[in-house]
Order: structure tokens, then sequence, then C-alpha cells
């Protein structure tokens, strides 16, 4: 007999194709928001407001940018945040190391997470290029272990890929 607490293949599959699409949405509205404004501050609040307020189960969203040999906070929703992160350090400094999403399930099986706020149970953060250059990251916590699987790294990277190209650098920053 089926067990109600395992999901059904069907189940499954129906909840990824609805993530999937919730993606595919959202990476549409993102381009369509951000379209036609050069500002950089801008572009990356009003991102992190899209996506903090579209996915579900969020408690901080946003971006932190290379500054030298740190990341240093930027554009985000969610609790005040630790404002400089040294490359290599914590989950986005590693992200920004590796230059690779960095998907963790449960921080506290993450040694060197670093804890902005004691909500947090699991965390994805995907770094942003221009070209070949590093920006910075975007960064998603969640108080639920577990909020994130490959469907949500695929989903956010797609995000990724449509906000780099709205984030101009221009001399002052
Ligand atoms: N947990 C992150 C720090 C940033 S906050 O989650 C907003 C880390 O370990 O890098």
């Amino acid at each position: 007999m089926h067990d109600p607490a395992r999901p059904t293949r069907w189940a499954t599959e129906h909840r990824t194709n609805s993530k999937n699409e919730l993606y595919l949405e959202l990476a549409a509205e993102l381009d369509g928001l951000l379209s036609g404004e050069p500002d950089f501050v801008a572009n990356a609040a009003n991102a992190a407001a899209a996506i903090y307020h579209a996915l579900p189960e969020l408690n901080w969203a946003g971006f932190y940018f290379l500054r030298g040999s740190e990341l240093v906070l930027g554009p985000f929703q969610g609790r005040p945040a630790c404002v400089r992160i040294a490359v290599g350090k914590g989950v986005c400094g590693t992200a920004a190391e590796e230059r690779r999403t960095i998907l963790v399930p449960d921080v506290e099986a993450f040694p060197g997470h670093i804890a902005c706020d004691v909500a947090s149970r699991s965390e994805l953060v995907v770094p942003l290029f221009a070209g070949e250059t590093l920006l910075g990251v975007m960064d998603l916590d969640s108080p639920v272990i577990g909020r994130f699987d490959e469907a949500d790294r695929y989903g956010c990277e797609t995000l990724a890929r449509v906000i780099e190209r709205h984030l101009h650098l221009s001399g002052d920053q």
C-alpha cells in the first residue's frame, strides 16, 4: 500500500515541474523589471525584492558584491546581515572563491557557515559574473532545513544569468 508520507513519483515530478515554471516566470518578470534601468543599486534592490516575494519559505534574499578581496553587503530583503565576508569564508565566500553555486541543505553541517540570522537553516549561494569577472553572489536563506534542491539550484542559476545582464557597473562603484 502507498505510504502517504512518501510522495508518489507523479507528485514529485509535478512539484518539480511547478518549481521550474515558477523560476521561468520569475526570470521573465525580472527581465522586464530590470530592463531599461541602468542603475546598479536600483536593479539589485528590485531583484532582491522580487525574488524574496516570489519564492516561498525564504527569510533572506539578496546580494554581496566583490570589493577587493571581500564581499560587501548589497541590496537585500530580510533581517540586517553581516556587512563584510572575506572571499573563502562562509557559504558566500566559498561560492565566490570556487566560482560555483553552493547548496547547503543544513547550515549546521557546513563548517564555517556565518550565521547572520539565527532563523536560517538552509542556504543557496549563486555567483554572479560579468563575462569572466566575478561581480559577487546572490544569497538565499530559508528557515526550513532542505528547502533548496537541484531544481532550485538550476532555477536560481537561470535567475542569476538574467540579473547579471542588468548589473551595469559604472566608474563610481
Ligand atoms: N550565511 C552566509 C552569510 C550571509 S547571510 O546568510 C545573509 C554565509 O555563510 O556566507
